[in-house]
Parts: C-alpha cells; sequence; structure tokens
C-alpha cells in the first residue's frame, strides 16, 4: 500500500466519538514513533498545525516544541491568540519570534505578488530554520499535512500549472531536513474531519472553524509594495469586517472574507476637508474547494454600517467597495 493514500478502510471521522478514537489511535502511533524524543512544530495559529499542536500536547507534553513566527501579516489579535490558547491555556513548549521587522524590511519596495510570496516563504524558512538550529536534541518535525495537500502535490507532480506558488515548512535546508523525521498525525484527514478532531481536543471555537488564511497572510491583501501604514490600516478594516460580520451571523455561514487595499488613493472629505485615502475592497465568498467560488449577498444594511464604520474609524481609507466577481474570473485573493 502507498504510504501516502487513504486507506481505504479508513471511516470519515464525522462525530466526537469517532474523533476520540482517532485521537486515542493517534496518541498511540505518535509515542510508538518519538519514544522520549522532542519534536518542533511550526505553529502558524491555522486550523491544520493547532489541531496537530492539541493532539501532540495530549500525546507528549513538553517533548513537543512550538515555534510560532509572527511575520508582521497577521490579522489583528492572531499571534496573541495563539499565545493565549496554547502557552497560557494548553501550556505548551512555545517559542515565539516577533520577525516583524526582518519580513516587513525585505517587503520593501517589491511590488510583483509572486516575489512577494517567494520573499514570505522563504524568509518564513530562515527565521524558523534559525531556531531549530538552537534546540538541542531535537529529532522529528512535526508538520499539519492533510489529505488535500497530499492530493494537491500529487497532482501538481503530474505536470499541471499552478496558478500561484504556494508555500509550506516542507522547505527546510538540507541539514536541517535531513535531521528530522516526519510526523504528520493528520495527514489522512479532509479539511472537516480536522475540524471535528479539533473540537474533540477542546479547542476554541474561533480557533477550529476559523476561515483560511494564506501562508503569506496580509501580505498578499496589502497590494502591491507593502507600507506599514497601509499594512496598519489593512489590519483594523479587516477587524472590523470580522466583527461586523460576527455581529450579524454571517461569520457563521460565508467561506471565506477579507480586506484588501490597493496601492492607489482618491479624493474624498473628512471633517469638512479634502481627506485623500485608499479604498478598502471586500470580498466575502462562498465556495467547497476553492476553485470556483460565488459571492455571498451581503445585505445592504449591513454593507452601510461596515462602511461607516471603516471609514470612520481606519485612519487612511476614504471609500469602502464590495467585489461582486466570481471565481472564474476572479481569483478569491486579489494577488
Ligand atoms: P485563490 O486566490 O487562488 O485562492 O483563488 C484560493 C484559496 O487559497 C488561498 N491562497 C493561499 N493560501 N498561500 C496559501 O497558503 C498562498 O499564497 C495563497 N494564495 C491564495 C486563498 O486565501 C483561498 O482560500
Amino acid at each position: 500500500m502507498n504510504e501516502n493514500m487513504r486507506p481505504e478502510s479508513m471511516e470519515r471521522i464525522t462525530t466526537p466519538t469517532l474523533a476520540e478514537t482517532f485521537i486515542e489511535e493517534q496518541i498511540a502511533e505518535v509515542r510508538a514513533q518519538v519514544g522520549n524524543k522532542k519534536v518542533l512544530l511550526a505553529l502558524s495559529g491555522g486550523v491544520d498545525s493547532s489541531v496537530v499542536a492539541a493532539l501532540l500536547i495530549k500525546a507528549i507534553g513538553k517533548q513537543l516544541v512550538c515555534v510560532h513566527v509572527n511575520h508582521g501579516l497577521m490579522r489583528k489579535n492572531e499571534s496573541e491568540n495563539v499565545i493565549e490558547v496554547f502557552r497560557n491555556q494548553l501550556d505548551a513548549n512555545l517559542i515565539y519570534v516577533d520577525a516583524t521587522d526582518r519580513f516587513l524590511n525585505l517587503l520593501e519596495g517589491v511590488a510583483d505578488p509572486e516575489k512577494k510570496r517567494k520573499i514570505i516563504g522563504a524568509e518564513f524558512i530562515n527565521v524558523f530554520a534559525e531556531e531549530a538550529r538552537k534546540l538541542e536534541e531535537v529529532s522529528f518535525l512535526a508538520q499539519g499535512t492533510i489529505y488535500p495537500d497530499i492530493l494537491e502535490s500529487i497532482k501538481q507532480g503530474e505536470g499541471k500549472k499552478a496558478v500561484k506558488s504556494h508555500h509550506n515548512v516542507g522547505g527546510l535546508p538540507d541539514d536541517l531536513a535531513e535531521k528530522f523525521a516526519l510526523v504528520e498525525p493528520i495527514k489522512f484527514l479532509y479539511k472537516d474531519e480536522v475540524r471535528v478532531v479539533g473540537r474533540a481536543l477542546g479547542l476554541p471555537s474561533e480557533m477550529v472553524d476559523r476561515q483560511p488564511f494564506p501562508g503569506p497572510g496580509l501580505g498578499v491583501r496589502c497590494l502591491g509594495a507593502i507600507t506599514r501604514d497601509r499594512l496598519h490600516a489593512l489590519r483594523e478594516a479587516d477587524a472590523i469586517l470580522r466583527e461586523e460580520f460576527d455581529n450579524c451571523g454571517l461569520a457563521k455561514t460565508v467561506w471565506q472574507y477579507f480586506v484588501s487595499i490597493p496601492d492607489i488613493k482618491s479624493v474624498g472629505v473628512r471633517d469638512d476637508s479634502r481627506y485623500e485615502g485608499w479604498p478598502a475592497i471586500i470580498r466575502a465568498v462562498n465556495t467547497k474547494d476553492a476553485i470556483t467560488a460565488t459571492i455571498e449577498e451581503i445585505p445592504y444594511a449591513v454593507l452601510h454600517k461596515i462602511t461607516q464604520r471603516i471609514t470612520s474609524e481606519v485612519e487612511g481609507i476614504n471609500r469602502v467597495l464590495y467585489d461582486l466577481t466570481p471565481k472564474p474570473t476572479g481569483t478569491i485573493e486579489w494577488e
């Protein structure tokens, strides 16, 4: 049997009971695999790495070393939440690295989306590798690989052209990659199963039910060359969108929603004076697999409230637009 194919006999995990059984099996397997050695995990705070972290904390406790790299492109309060849940509530061994300046300095003046992705991906590995080198006696690297990642890489291997380059932690320098054996406890799970397992592990709903967030984060939503002031405006506007979607219940139903800010300004008025600002572009899409997507019909009252709040509360923004373009022709992200 190919060790990267989900066994046909594996039942779909849809209930807490099935999740418990899966968790017990994985705990036994992980303990048998790693013995008393240490395991390193890059913990982004996304669903997959969070579920792996919670599972491994249960299996091996402090033998797991989590590294959370804040690349400065996180949504508002995300790194703080990772620290709160994993360090404070689950008592994890968590190394927090604030690498904001490193990333933003490297990205200064870089407008090309693919170059931005490459810089963010490569620097992420640099920071993570530096932390890994500081640690002694780590023999394993845990990854939140899930089954669609495996299927996707098989497809790409067949020569399909990828629309965008996505990064993961897999690309460590050879000397480190050789040093580590992989621990991938959720590699046969689909996303819905990962969430069921996450809930059974007691992770909070904000973490388990969160929408997908690209690895390069707000880096691909602060369009063109990133500046700190526009990035700050983006983070604040995005937080207002999320708050209002929470308030009206859309957060529970819409698959992915976010703000992007292009590098253009228009004329406006604020406090009776000319006020030049950026437009905040809202995107709210529904999809099953992110290959095609439709647009959520947000009630006008909600759009008006969001517009009113963003234009009055966020420095630098003077217009709010709603992107009505389905995928295709638009991709979900703007770049
Ligand atoms: P697109 O924009 O390609 O997005 O229609 C499809 C899904 O993928 C996410 N996305 C990314 N995820 N790294 C990631 O990890 C990336 O560079 C990246 N670009 C897009 C996007 O948010 C959507 O869910």
